[in-house]
């Protein structure tokens, strides 16, 4: 049993931008769960102020690195068996959205120096903290490297990178927000091109560092998945592991979710037609059963395929099938997806946007999820779908390849459909064979539905990993 104060720049069901979210609210409750004591700590972004105004207040502080020179304070709440921690500073956080402004470096410098002052300040005192991605990845070098104090030297870290492709890197000029000497810039420890990345820093300093499946654990040490950091991951050795992400299987629930027109089990799946009649009517769809309905719920960038789906768009929708897109993300994207619904009125719909209640009717309504991924850490959302009986169509890649299992008709066994090369033809042919299947082999079809409703989508055997790699530690 451990106690682990785990640290993000997002997390349920405060704030959310996209699966580190979601892993943040779910993995914490289920390590929680096995017997370990977990804490979370965030930055009280606008939108947590806005919705819970009576938070209980924990203490002020002061934090000071390099020239950041600021008050703050701490907030605490509750859900189910976890703690949250909230750092308000609203010269830096009280604004709309997370991320992507232009003193993101200072903000997560702070950040960071704030999460390590705020340790005597709380009740909670653990054992490890375990970062997640750019935001935090100068923790482990600022404790280790800035902090006397016995109890700041037995702290463990672990670092878990979500997505490597966004590494915090900032000019030279950032370490003026630390209290860091060059030294560490110098021997090449934090220095990346001729700036400062905080991913590296996270990776050189934890002494452990995870990814969220196996086979983006092998990817990322090669140059096809590296993004020029496979080197420094390499040399990690065997302190790199990969623990594929679970699924809030309470919050993600068929047979009791409130934002479903009708509920369903695996045993009785007849709700599942009214759900997809129901969201046909809303989004303006012909409602029909026997028309196969596509779904995409993502970010819409070249990350997730989406260049692959508008080549090969036209095609798709040549065959027997309607199309519903929940997403927002690149402006090409969405202005392309916006001329869907007047090319193939009452068969195709783009809802451009994040919606939350309106993820849920198509990860239910929906026949066949695509999700052509050109690389993908693990991957949240194949993982719902496959929970609500929708068959995941995905590019063996990351998470992908380690969560969908293909279809094979000869042993009737599989809980999806993959392609292996990041092509449109390929792409198209096993979405062809996909709708093969729907029109000409019902029984396959249901049976593909089981298979993905009872694949163990929860977080018990990867929490299991977890505690295992903090007991190791
Ligand atoms: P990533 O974190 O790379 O975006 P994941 O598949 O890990 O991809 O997680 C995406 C999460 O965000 C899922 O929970 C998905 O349902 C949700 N999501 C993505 N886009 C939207 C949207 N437009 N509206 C609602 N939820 C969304
Ligand atoms: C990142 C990745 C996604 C993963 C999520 C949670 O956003 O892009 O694949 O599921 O983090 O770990």
């Amino acid at each position: 049993m451990k106690k682990v104060l785990f640290v993000a720049g997002e997390g349920l069901p405060y704030c959310k931008s996209g699966g580190l979210a979601d892993v943040i609210g779910s993995l914490p409750q289920a390590l929680c769960k096995q017997g370990d004591e977990c804490a979370v700590v965030l930055p009280m972004y606008k939108v947590i102020i806005d919705k819970h105004p009576n938070m209980e207040k924990v203490a002020d502080f002061h934090v000071q690195s390099g020239i950041i020179n600021k008050d703050a304070s701490i907030y605490t709440d509750k859900v189910g068996d976890v703690v949250y921690y909230f750092i308000r500073q609203d010269d830096y956080f009280y604004r709309d959205g997370l991320y992507s402004f232009h003193d993101d470096g200072e903000r997560f410098a702070f950040f960071c120096k704030a999460v390590l002052d705020m340790l005597p300040h709380i009740p909670f005192k653990p054992e490890i903290i375990h970062t997640n991605d750019w935001q935090t990845g100068m923790i482990p070098i600022i404790c280790k490297q800035e902090y006397q104090d016995a109890e700041y030297k037995k702290y463990k870290h672990i670092y878990t990178i979500h997505n490597l492709l966004f590494q915090g890197n900032f000019p030279k000029d950032i370490l003026r927000c630390f209290n860091l000497s060059e030294y560490y810039y110098n021997n090449g420890d934090i220095k990346f091109d001729n700036g400062i990345s905080f991913m590296k820093a996270g990776i050189i300093y934890a002494d452990e560092v995870t990814t969220v499946s196996e086979q983006y654990a092998r990817e990322i040490v090669t140059s096809e998945y590296g993004e020029r950091m496979e080197r420094v991951l390499a040399d990690k050795g065997n302190r790199l592991t990969g623990i594929v992400n679970g699924i809030d299987t309470v919050n993600w629930n068929p047979e009791t979710d409130k934002a479903l027109y009708k509920n369903y089990t695996e045993h009785d799946i007849r709700g599942k037609k009214a759900c997809k009649r129901s969201l046909q009517y809303q989004l303006g769809l012909r409602v029909a059963d026997d028309v196969m309905l596509i779904g995409i719920v993502s970010r819409l960038t070249w990350q997730k395929g989406m260049l692959l789906l508008l080549e090969k768009l036209g095609q798709i929708m040549n065959q027997d099938v309607q199309l519903v897109i929940l997403g927002t993300g690149d402006s090409y994207i969405e202005n392309e997806l916006k001329k869907i619904e007047s090319t193939y009125p009452h068969r195709a719909v783009f809802y451009c946007g994040y919606n939350e209640e309106l993820s849920h009717r198509v990860y239910a309504g929906c026949d066949l999820f695509l999700m052509p991924s050109l690389f993908e850490p693990c991957g949240i959302s194949q993982l719902i779908s496959m929970r609500y009986g929708t068959i995941p169509l995905v590019r063996e890649t990351g998470g992908l390849k380690d969560t969908v299992i293909p279809y094979n008709q000869y042993e009737e066994t599989g809980n999806g459909f993959s392609f292996r090369y990041f092509s449109g033809d390929e792409m198209m042919y096993i979405i062809a064979y996909a709708i093969h299947v729907y029109y000409e082999n019902k029984a396959a079809w249901r049976k593909l539905i089981k298979h993905a409703m009872t694949t163990d989508v929860s977080w018990d055997l990867s929490a299991k990993k977890y505690a295992e790699l903090y007991e190791r530690i």
